[in-house]
């Protein structure tokens, strides 16, 4: 049946979905189970007009305590590497197109931490605690914490936070920039869920090309970033949302976006 899932607890809205993982027991350590749900939960919305927007979150506790070191643990290397093991809901998120944002309360360790840093921005509550810890096992980052974090927060910070395995609190994560604004602790769903439907209310296709033109900013130089923004942006000119958007503008009223 639609959205039932063991780890993830779905709630759909007017527009968008809200997401919890839900393992309390362990954190919510991300194990293959609850990998594959989150990928498919995915695969079921990218093409569902009714989903424009995703928030993911945990409990108040923990949005993610790390990869499920229980399950890791005994892998071997040939184990690791054939199972190619979290290169399948890394991809996943980064292929997905529409906006997801990760709303933080509490722990966001080791993949919890690079699981956010996956969505396309972090919100957080005053509890959050972010860290790439794994230096304390013995091990590294392995859903792209390296590369993320490093820039999210510069070099000097992602070293300093992954060499250490220490944890940066709410307020040094926004000065850093890894978080775009805290909310007070029962306020953070609420607050994420309004900015999903503000997102959810504007023109799907406008959305869509936007997230592109700030994702193409990490894998391009300037001016191959700044060309790839004007195609995109001459190409809206293409959509009835263009004209309604600009005509809702110049008549004074709300615009109506049909996503087309
Ligand atoms: N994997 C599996 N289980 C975990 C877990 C994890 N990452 N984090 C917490 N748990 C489990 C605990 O084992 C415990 O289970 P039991 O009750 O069965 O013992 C339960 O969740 C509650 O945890 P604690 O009792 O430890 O809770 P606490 O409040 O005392 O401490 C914490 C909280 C500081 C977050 C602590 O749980 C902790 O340090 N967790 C591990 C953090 C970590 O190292 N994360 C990185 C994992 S490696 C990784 O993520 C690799 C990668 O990049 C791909």
């Amino acid at each position: 049946m639609a959205d039932q899932y063991q780890t993830l607890i779905v709630e759909r809205e007017d527009g968008y979905a809200l997401v919890r993982l839900n393992r309390p027991d362990a954190l919510n350590a991300l194990n293959s189970q609850l990998n594959s749900e989150l990928a498919a939960f995915l695969d079921a919305v990218e093409h569902d007009d009714a989903v424009r927007c995703v928030v993911l979150t945990g409990s108040e506790k923990a949005f993610a305590a790390g990869a499920d070191i229980k399950e890791m643990s005994s892998k071997s290397y040939a184990e690791m590497f054939t199972e190619n093991f979290f290169a399948g809901i890394s991809d996943r998120i980064a292929r997905f197109r529409k906006p997801i944002i990760a709303a933080v309360s509490g722990y966001a360790l080791g993949g919890g931490c690079e699981l956010a840093m996956l969505c396309d921005f972090i919100l957080c509550s005053e509890s959050a605690k972010f860290g790439q810890p794994e230096i304390n096992l013995g091990v590294a980052p392995g859903i792209g914490g390296s590369q993320r974090l490093t820039r999210y927060v510069g070099k000097s910070k992602a070293m300093d936070m992954i060499l250490t395995g220490r944890m940066m609190d709410a307020q040094e994560a926004e000065r850093a920039g890894l978080v775009s604004r805290i909310f007070p602790n029962d306020k953070l769903v609420e607050e994420a869920k309004l900015v999903a439907a503000r997102i959810a209310s504007q023109s799907t296709l406008a959305v869509m090309m936007n997230k592109e033109m700030v994702d193409a900013a990490y894998e391009t130089t300037l001016t191959q970033g700044v060309r790839f923004e004007r195609r995109l942006f001459h190409s809206l000119f293409a959509f009835d949302d263009q004209k309604e958007g600009m005509g809702a503008f110049v008549e004074k009223r709300k615009p109506d976006f049909k996503g087309r």
